[in-house]
């Protein structure tokens, strides 16, 4: 899998500064359509269970008026299920989800929930939307994610961003063999979490890697240069790499 890389945007963060002082502004919904109109392949959101970034109402106006793909990220619940079948997005993340976190602190354990994720997985199949599994770049994960039928992993590139030096080379390493294990497997790998300007490229340089999704970052970066600028250097970065 080489050529295009495609870019997911996570807008969460919009709605992180909307929600600072209640009321409608920024909306995340603006923010998807102007990202798709710079060059986002599709727009990521996650619908956490406390709500803190991403409301209910957000998702059913981005279904509304989006066009290009949502991938709802969420928690395996029973609550999340719901809302995904209810409203279909293109694709559904399953991540793990804590309380406390500040953000998605790490994979999920495919391999140790294998029961409790294989309805879940089904249920989303059925309906039609693309199930990915946010993963740690771990051989032993993605057999999980074989068994369990989904048809794309996400793999989680935050060891990568904070490693330096040597363990970055390493962590690079562990996500470039996952990757290739996982295209081995007809299995559609994708990449995210603390991806910048300044580490993207030897990421995007990994030629089975499909997608990438980048949220904290580029809203962040908006503030200096607007959304639009932020995200077209990004997607600059992620072709030159290829
Ligand atoms: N992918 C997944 C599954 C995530 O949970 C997140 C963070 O919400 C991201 C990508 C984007 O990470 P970041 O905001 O650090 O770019």
């Amino acid at each position: 899998m080489t050529g295009h890389l495609r870019l997911g945007v996570n807008i969460d963060h919009v709605a992180t500064i909307r929600n600072a002082r209640g009321g409608e502004h920024p909306d995340p919904v603006k923010a998807a359509l102007i990202a798709a109109d710079a060059g986002a392949d599709g727009i990521t959101a996650h619908l956490r269970e406390d709500r803190r970034h991403i409301r209910d109402e957000d998702i059913a106006a981005l279904m509304e008026q989006l066009h290009i793909p949502l991938n709802l990220e969420m928690a395996a619940t029973d609550e999340m299920l719901g809302i995904a079948l209810r409203h279909k997005p293109h694709a559904a993340c399953i991540v793990p989800e804590k309380r406390e976190e500040r953000t998605t602190e790490g994979g999920l354990d495919a391999a140790g929930q294998h029961n409790r994720l294989s309805d879940f997985v089904g249920q989303l199949k059925n309906a039609n939307i693309r199930v990915s599994l946010f993963i740690e770049p771990d051989a032993r994960q993605v057999e999980a994610a074989i068994h369990l039928g989904a048809p794309v992993v996400e793999f989680h590139t935050g060891h990568y961003a904070h490693a330096e030096g040597e363990e970055r080379t390493t962590e690079l390493k562990r996500i470039a063999d996952a990757a290739a294990l996982a295209v081995k497997n007809g299995i559609e790998p994708h990449a995210g979490h603390g991806l910048t300007f300044d580490n993207v490229v030897p990421v995007a340089a990994i030629p089975q890697l499909a997608e990438l999704n980048i949220g904290h970052f580029l809203i962040g970066e908006a503030i200096f240069c607007g959304l639009e600028g932020s995200i077209m250097r990004m997607r600059e970065l992620m072709d030159e790499a290829r």
